[in-house]
């Protein structure tokens, strides 16, 4: 794989409270990330306005909003995120809001990434939220949901990217985050991979914020990992 391609694989997490924080973190890293995650820390810190700033730079935004809502209102909002340019966004996979996502994003660059269920849960919280059936069975039940909704990728744990992976076929991105480069810390992370593990199981993308943003060099960090990934 040429080093563009692995690249555009590694997807950073702008995980900052403030846009001259992130843009400061861009600067740094300058050529050596193409992909950058933004979600609610920075939204609603005043960061949207980067979705577009980046993609005039050349870059790929992942907006990473987990929307939730009737279909009539997650076709628009994901239609007026076609409009900022963003490449990625999330929605939880609700069959209802996947049919109205796939639809809103139609025609457009937009990859949707579905939520399966948040890597988060466990088995207790979910009975707790009236789930009857188990966590493996509700995420592959999604996948499958997800595939035939022509949405196209998933937002998964590099725990489950093996088996997910074998589940919808080669044709769906997967991206994971939960990634730490071999040696470093975990952090609140419970289930995690290394890059080169990741992508053995079959992770299209991998999502990676503090083993870069809290580096003392961050560059140097991003670039470390991107060997990992092209050793594997
Ligand atoms: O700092 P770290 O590399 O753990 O950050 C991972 C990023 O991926 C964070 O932005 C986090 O919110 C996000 N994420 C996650 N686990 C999920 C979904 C998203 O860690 N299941």
């Amino acid at each position: 794989m040429t080093t563009t391609a692995l690249r555009d694989r590694l997807i950073v997490g702008l995980d900052v409270s403030s846009r001259a924080e992130a843009e400061a973190i861009v600067a740094e890293l300058g050529d050596a990330v193409s992909t950058y995650k933004i979600g609610y820390q920075l939204v609603f810190a005043g960061g949207l306005p980067l979705v577009e700033e980046l993609a005039r730079a050349g870059k790929h935004v992942f907006l990473d909003m987990k929307l939730l809502d009737i279909a009539n209102t997650v076709e628009k909002g994901i239609e007026s995120i076609t409009r900022l340019g963003a490449a990625m966004t999330t929605i939880h996979a609700y069959p209802h809001a996947m049919a109205a996502a796939a639809k809103a994003a139609e025609g457009s660059n937009l990859l949707i990434l579905a939520v399966t269920v948040l890597t988060s849960l466990d088995e207790a919280d979910l009975a707790a939220s009236g789930y009857a059936g188990g966590i493996a069975d509700l995420v592959a039940a999604r996948a499958v949901q997800a595939r035939d909704a022509g949405i196209g990728g998933l937002v998964a744990s590099a725990a489950e990217a093996a088996a997910l992976r074998r589940l919808i076929g080669p044709g769906m991105a997967l991206v994971t985050p939960g990634i730490r480069p071999a040696g470093s810390a975990a952090g609140d992370q419970k289930r995690i991979a290394t890059p080169a593990e990741a992508l053995r199981d079959g992770a299209s993308h991998l999502v990676v914020a503090r083993p870069i943003i809290a580096a003392p060099d961050r560059r140097q960090a991003a670039l470390a990992i991107l060997a990992e990934m092209a050793a594997a």
